[in-house]
């Protein structure tokens, strides 16, 4: 099993029960499937949903690719993430500017949009679905399988 060595990844989301565990677990699934491993978790900018699970529908469209989300709960981004992850994925330009706002001093983390992993995506973000229909959640898996699997590349 290949490891990126010293790579730890954070997903980050308003609510950290959409979009973000998505993302960590499209994430887990493909580094699991090319054999490699890395520390992984996601947080939200908000506090809303702390010690929460996915939403339902979050969850339903992950186990419709067989994972399973269920087990996951929200946290806040914390000033220790800065130091305590090597990269940080913002899921839209909003999350990524309340990141840079509140980012300590020090820090070692590299800060970015998750789809400017996505040739042709730079700059664009992950739609949040919250408001929206089963077919939003279904978007958002696609878009973040995809960052997944371009990122893995990366790190392989
Ligand atoms: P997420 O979606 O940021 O992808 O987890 C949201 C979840 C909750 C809320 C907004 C977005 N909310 O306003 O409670």
């Amino acid at each position: 099993m290949a490891m990126a060595q010293h790579v730890s990844i954070l997903f980050v989301c308003l609510g950290n029960i959409c979009r973000s565990p998505l993302a960590e677990a499209a994430f887990c699934d493909v580094a699991e499937r090319a054999g490699l491993r890395a520390r992984v978790d996601s947080a939200g900018i908000g506090n809303w949903h702390v010690g929460k699970p996915p939403d339902p529908r979050a969850q339903a469209v992950a186990l419709r690719y067989n994972v399973d989300i269920s087990g996951l709960r929200a946290r806040q981004v914390s000033h220790r993430d800065y130091t305590g992850f090597t990269h940080i994925f913002a899921m839209d330009q909003d999350n990524l500017d309340v990141l840079l706002a509140r980012c300590p001093d020090k820090m070692s983390a590299e800060v970015s949009l998750l789809l400017d992993l996505v040739p042709g995506r730079t700059g664009q973000s992950v739609a949040d679905p919250y408001y929206g229909g089963a077919d939003g959640f279904e978007t958002t898996w696609n878009e973040v399988s995809e960052a997944a699997r371009h990122l893995v590349g990366r790190l392989l």
